[in-house]
């Protein structure tokens, strides 16, 4: 009887969610989280800085803080259950920048992320914490509403080693989370979900997290990846085997849904493209033939974007995801995944400057009072603003002017070829920009690609280093540099950073 009782309700909030976008703002919303619900596998922490995953959730979705005075502002929902109030914290942080420091739970158990302490290995940031992650690096909308997701750089983390209802030891649990399948590499880990309280390798089972990337030093799937694995310690596993598991496939859409459950001796990986379609199964089955994951061993933390010891050399963007109590069953995921899909992730133009198109040619001008003549030139491999004017020399136009190409290290992104030095591209190295060739390394394709927001003083478009997320192309006494606000090298100099920062693009001086 009761099995029937859910077996309507449960029907009913799918029709529901099929109907209801979350661009409605209806308290009667079917949410991810009331599916779950009504499944019988309650969620014990739900994060997302795009949307309420309830549907009668108004409370904070996350917190971003800004550089000009550290001032910070709790992020909600514009309505009960529905998408974030991203102009909120474009208001806020107009004119600086800013960076999240909590993921707030809406469950209702406090389970909230924030900036992950050293464990097994230390974070770049002091202390040996994890970075924050740039609250302006991810933008997309949802529903046709602008939100932004969490953006982790290697060496971003985010964490909760005292959390509540998490499930320990070998008791059930789910997960699921939505990640940009164009945005991964392969260092170990970018996880969602139950690690380690000590932030250490505590041996074999006492993880279970959804990872995502390309990493084969553990398991693998067919092709060169993104895989979804789960992240069950000292392995990312495919399948059942430690190694290859032919049924799990490279998965790379542009919004990935990712599924990992596990349960007594038996656990599954689920994914899906979170724009359409329905959730797919690869793997089903008992726990890896390897010895230490049978039982499991959990211990019931929270990561995001980190290994179980903190390992933070992992790439990603997360936009939500859930844990839940109980192994959800296949019907309430692929429930989830209705809602998800209705919930209408889609890329943003929105609040990135003038718009950029690959094979165009460009100039970029300097909007500091001081420098508006000035363009990003080069010289030989240095690279400077110069003045260029119509009377210039035309090596000294062509000097001045680029080449925008698809981003070698993420193709929603940009690199800037020399107009007049083909195959060079703009390139950090040391925090300083030089004009070098593509060595077709990994680290060449990450130093050369910059992902373009609005100019940060309301003039054209800033450059975000695709590898170091609080930091964009800036010039500092005539020089290029990736310059974070506020950070410790000279030119990370607050004082106007944000004119800096910020550059006009214009006709290029040479067509
Ligand atoms: O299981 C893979 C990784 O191994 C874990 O995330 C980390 O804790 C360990 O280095």
């Amino acid at each position: 009887m009761r099995k029937a009782l859910l077996g309507a309700a449960f029907a009913g909030a799918l029709v529901v969610s099929a109907l209801v976008g979350v661009g409605t703002s209806q308290a009667a919303t079917s949410q991810p989280c009331d599916i779950y619900a009504t499944g019988g596998t309650p969620c014990v922490a739900a994060h997302s800085t795009t949307r309420a995953l309830y549907g009668t959730y108004n409370g904070p979705l996350y917190q971003v803080r800004r550089a000009s005075d550290n001032a910070t502002q709790d992020i909600a929902p514009v309505a009960a259950g529905s998408y974030a109030n991203a102009a909120a914290q474009d208001s806020f942080c107009a004119n600086t920048s800013c960076v999240i420091t909590i993921i707030y739970d809406q469950s209702g158990r406090n389970n909230r992320l924030t900036q992950a302490p050293p464990g097994g290995f230390n974070g770049p940031a002091a202390g040996g914490y994890d970075n924050l992650a740039n609250a302006t690096a991810a933008p997309v909308t949802i529903g046709g509403h602008k939100a932004y997701g969490v953006f982790v750089a290697p060496g971003t983390g985010y964490r909760n080693n005292n959390t509540n209802g998490i499930a320990t030891g070998d008791q059930p649990e789910g997960m699921y989370a939505i990640f940009d399948g164009t945005h991964y590499n392969a260092g170990c880990c970018f996880d969602y979900g139950n690690a380690e309280r000590n932030s250490r390798d505590n041996g074999n089972g006492t993880m279970e997290a959804i990872y995502f990337g390309n990493i084969k030093a553990w398991g693998y799937g067919t092709g060169n990846g993104p895989w979804i694995m789960a992240d069950l310690e000292n392995g990312l596993f495919s399948g059942v085997n430690p190694g290859y598991n032919s049924n799990d496939p490279s998965i790379a859409n542009r919004f990935v849904t990712a599924i990992v459950k596990g349960e007594p001796n038996h656990w599954s990986i689920r994914g899906a493209n979170a724009q359409s379609g329905g959730l797919s199964t690869f793997y089903n089955g008992a726990r890896p033939n390897a010895s230490g994951y049978n039982p499991m061993k959990k211990e019931g933390a929270i990561i995001l974007g980190i290994g179980g010891d903190n390992s933070n050399s992992s790439a990603g963007t997360f936009y939500e995801g859930v844990m839940t109590s109980g192994y959800p069953s296949d019907a309430t995921e692929n429930s989830v995944q209705a809602n998800i899909v209705a919930a209408n992730y889609n890329t943003s133009g929105q609040g990135s400057g003038t718009t950029l198109t690959p094979g165009q040619s460009i100039s970029l001008r300097a909007t500091t009072a001081c420098c508006t003549t000035r363009y990003i030139s080069h010289s030989g491999s240095a690279v400077n603003t110069a003045v260029v004017s119509a009377s210039s020399a035309a090596t000294d136009k062509a000097n001045a002017s680029w080449i925008v190409r698809a981003g070698l290290g993420n193709s929603s992104c940009y690199s800037f070829e020399s107009k007049n030095t083909g195959g060079q591209y703009l390139r950090h190295q040391n925090y300083q920009i030089s004009l070098q060739a593509n060595d077709g390394s990994a680290l060449f394709a990450q130093d050369a690609t910059f992902c373009s927001e609005a100019g940060k003083n309301g003039q054209g478009n800033a450059l975000r280093s695709l590898n170091f997320s609080d930091r964009y192309i800036r010039h500092y006494n005539n020089l290029l540099y990736i310059a974070s606000n506020g950070g410790s090298n000279t030119w990370d100099a607050a004082a106007l950073w944000s004119d800096d920062v910020s550059w006009v693009v214009t006709a290029p001086w040479t067509p």
